[in-house]
């Protein structure tokens, strides 16, 4: 059997996908594609053009005009890729704590996930891709050579985040991390359209008691498999 050619990677905030997605790509020769990065970026723009998130009209009319772009070989400054909407590098800031209080809400409104799913469909045309997100089994590439949903306890992720924040030297709270994780999952999940739900023939893969290198190896054996 040939390797499948797309890969579909959905999962929880902070359940592994994007590092995983990311060396999965590295190791097949393949396009990594964040697709969490376009609701950042017109969450970003929405802030940055001050205008009100909860706007559902102006939100939708900017989706549908934004140009981003995501390249893979960015400046040497630890990125897997520069983000650009409008020309404009907004790598690091789609990061802000402001973008991620409005990128739930952003990210729900029909016109904008229409506008930003033609264009992941569009990217993911070329095949040689490993896309990741939460709807890219179910509603992106339903047709995805092979689909994988990556779970991890909110505890766990939580305890991820709180690695990740002590390792650049800052300080983090368990007890609020933990909260916001919960808050997110649930905006996610209830989410009326494209909520985060594994696609009927995803893999699940539970990722709590598993190192990155032994998840990876689970899915360079699900790709053999297919
Ligand atoms: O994966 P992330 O944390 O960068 O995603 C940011 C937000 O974008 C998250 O709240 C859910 C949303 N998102 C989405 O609705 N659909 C996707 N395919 C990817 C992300």
């Amino acid at each position: 059997m040939s390797k499948p050619s797309t890969i579909a990677i959905d999962g929880s905030a902070a359940s592994g996908k994007s590092t995983l997605g990311a060396l999965l790509a590295q190791r097949l020769g393949y396009l990594y594609f964040d697709t969490g990065v376009m609701y950042r970026a017109v969450t970003w723009a929405v802030l940055d053009r001050r205008l009100d998130p909860a706007d559902v009209e102006a939100v939708s009319r900017l989706a549908e005009t934004l140009t981003i772009e995501v390249k893979s070989n960015g400046p040497d400054d630890g990125r897997l890729y520069t983000v650009l909407a409008d020309g404009q590098d907004i790598t690091w800031p789609i990061r802000s704590p402001q973008v991620e209080t409005f990128v739930s809400l952003v990210s729900s409104y029909p016109r904008v996930r229409a506008a930003l799913t033609a264009q992941q469909r569009r990217i993911a045309a070329a095949g040689s891709i490993v896309m990741v997100g939460r709807d890219i089994g179910t509603v992106v590439l339903p047709e995805a050579d092979l689909k994988v949903f990556m779970h991890a306890s909110a505890e766990e992720r939580a305890r991820r985040r709180c690695r990740e924040i002590a390792a650049q030297g800052k300080a983090a709270n368990y007890d609020e991390i933990l909260a916001a994780m919960r808050e997110r999952d649930k905006q996610d999940q209830e989410k009326p359209i494209s909520p985060m739900i594994p696609a009927a023939d995803a893999v699940i893969i539970e990722t709590d008691h598993l190192s990155l290198e032994a998840v990876l190896d689970r899915l360079e054996h699900l790709i053999r498999e297919v």
